[in-house]
């Protein structure tokens, strides 16, 4: 699903952030992507969102090359990604529930569907009652969970997960991997960047850890111990 080859990273004229990133993501996997603050998790995800593009070396997303890939091809290839960002970035002009239908109606779905889709989502985070306010209107704990409502509400390929449970308790952060390890039962390859330890611990996945601008997979047996 996403091949990464010698990828090499920097913003602007700055240091290289990132070096040598090789690493596979399959379909239907699931990986931690941990590593102190600024190790460069987001601009990692970010580049597997197509946000923003290696500065050397070869990366391949879902069957597109990269480098090659014609801008205005973007936003097409997003819709098959749900990413729940560090910083939320809702539309504080549209309702909560307008924020999650969002996917669905880029996608074409009819309005009877996603609205029953949507529902069912919202009430699942817990904000049923919170669907037609503006998200400004909510906490920021709350906030993250109609992020996460709209992220998952398509049933997409590829999840991109940056810090979803860096806002919320530990009750509503252990519902919330609850529901990406669903999604991942159900074939989507999911990718969580994350500090939270205790989270990381309770659930058995490979940790793709960031150290030094280098990405090192630790499997599962290990990364359990850390
Ligand atoms: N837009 C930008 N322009 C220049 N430098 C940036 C930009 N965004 C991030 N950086 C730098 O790139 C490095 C990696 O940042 P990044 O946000 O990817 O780290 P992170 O691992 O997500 O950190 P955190 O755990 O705090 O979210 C940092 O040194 C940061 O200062
Ligand atoms: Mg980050």
């Amino acid at each position: 699903m996403i091949s990464f080859d010698k990828v090499g990273f920097q913003y602007g004229v700055g240091p290289e952030i990132l070096h040598d990133i090789s690493v596979t993501i399959e379909a239907g996997s699931f990986h931690f992507l941990t590593g102190p603050s600024g190790a460069g998790k987001s601009t990692l995800l970010s580049m597997m969102h197509f946000d923003r593009r290696p500065t050397r070396g070869f990366l391949s997303i879902m069957g597109e090359n990269v480098a090659m890939l014609a801008r205005a091809k973007t936003p097409l290839l997003r819709r098959k990604i749900g990413i729940v960002f560090q910083d939320f970035r809702l539309l504080e002009h549209l309702s909560v529930f307008d924020n999650v239908a969002l996917p669905l109606r880029l996608a074409g779905e009819k309005e009877r569907i996603l609205s029953r889709n949507v529902t069912e989502i919202l009430e699942w985070v817990g904000l049923g009652k919170a669907m037609h306010v503006s998200p400004r209107a909510l906490s920021g704990g709350e906030q993250q969970c109609v992020a996460i409502a709209r992220a998952v509400v398509g049933r997409p390929g590829l999840l991109l997960a940056d810090e979803p449970t860096g806002s919320v308790d530990d009750v509503i952060g252990q519902r919330v991997m609850r529901l990406f390890e669903e999604l991942h039962r159900l074939g989507t390859a999911v990718i969580i960047a994350s500090h939270n330890e205790n989270l990381i611990r309770r659930f058995p996945h490979t940790r793709l850890e960031l150290m030094d601008g280098h990405l090192v997979r630790i499997p599962v047996e290990f990364g359990m111990k850390l």
